[in-house]
């Protein structure tokens, strides 16, 4: 089927499973054109499966393979979903979690940091040229890039500046690791909010909250154990959020925000730093050029 000029685009990564899925079935619902990325080959078909049978009569779906913690996987899918759109409406950079321990991928890098942080700012920059495309077309405010972060993001001081991502730090801090990146998913957010807000892009930052998905199964046994018997919100509530922010007009202004259940959330201190945002920005541009990235 070919693309109607009205219909929206959306982006959302680790629609494999958990918040990503269930956003990607609500959008499909929607009528719009969806294209969702995973890694797990049989959760990759089953969320395929799942979201087409979700989708209303005049939706679009399209699904993308890789791996987000190497870079050249995500260079590669954002080739892909070039090929596939000229146009992206929404962009949610949902795919992340936390892991059990330190895995340093085959570019060198710490997992959780290359997945959480490296990831959605690669793709997002390969990206920006079809979401200017849609935004020169669209009111203002309407084309945003949403990212998945998390309270956890307040667990910690600030990014860890001297091994931002805790490569040497020993012993492996899984769990800080993993709120230093949902940190920077929320520093990134704010800096890419203040350098697109002039294209009539909005960028913005979710918490979901405890989500019962499978985000527990990548974690150490503490983390299991803490998630093990705490009450969560379903995967389609915490997707409810996305949508929302993803369409209605209140979220079309004042970028950089944070939500949460269909309500700003404060963020902490150091994640409304500037100048450590710039920093984050600048750091993470040199990483991703020394992968020939
Ligand atoms: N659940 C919670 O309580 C909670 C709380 C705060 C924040 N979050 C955030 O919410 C987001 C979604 O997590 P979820 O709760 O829905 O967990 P989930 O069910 O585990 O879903 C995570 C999604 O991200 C994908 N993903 C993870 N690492 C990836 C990688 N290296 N490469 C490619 N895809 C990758 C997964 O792909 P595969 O399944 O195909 O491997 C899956 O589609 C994450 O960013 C997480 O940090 C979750």
């Amino acid at each position: 089927m070919t693309q109607k000029a009205s219909q929206q685009t959306v982006i959302v990564t680790g629609a494999s499973s958990g918040i990503g899925k269930a956003a990607a079935e609500a959008f499909a619902m929607m009528g719009w054109y969806v294209i969702g990325t995973g890694r797990n080959p049989e959760r990759c078909d089953q969320a395929e499966t799942d979201i087409r049978s979700a989708a209303s009569a005049d939706a679009r779906v399209a699904f993308v393979r890789g791996d987000f913690s190497e870079m050249s996987d995500v260079k590669h899918i954002a080739g892909e979903i070039a090929g596939l759109t000229n146009n992206i409406h929404i962009l949610i950079n949902n795919a992340g979690g936390v892991r059990d321990q330190r895995y340093i991928t085959e570019e060198g890098n710490e997992a959780t940091f290359a997945a959480n942080h490296l990831a959605p700012f690669l793709l997002t920059r390969e990206l920006l040229p079809q979401l200017k495309t849609a935004a020169s077309g669209s009111p203002t405010g309407t084309v945003r890039v949403l990212a998945v972060s998390s309270t956890a993001h307040e667990y910690v001081p600030s990014l860890n500046w001297d091994d931002l991502q805790n490569l040497e730090t020993d012993p492996f801090p899984a769990t800080p690791a993993y709120s230093q990146a949902k940190l920077a998913n929320i520093m990134y957010t704010r800096e890419l909010n203040r350098r697109v807000s002039d294209d009539g892009i909005v960028a913005h930052a979710m918490s979901p909250g405890i989500v019962l998905t499978n985000f527990a199964s990548y974690g150490d046994d503490a983390m299991q154990a803490y998630l093990k018997d705490e009450p969560g919100a379903t995967a389609e509530e915490a997707a409810r959020t996305l949508v929302w922010m993803a369409t209605s007009p209140e979220c079309g202004i004042d970028g950089g925000r944070n939500f949460y259940e269909l309500e700003e959330k404060p963020v902490s201190e150091v994640a409304q730093d500037a100048t450590s945002a710039a920093r984050l920005w600048s750091e993470t541009e040199a990483i991703l050029a020394g992968l020939g990235v």
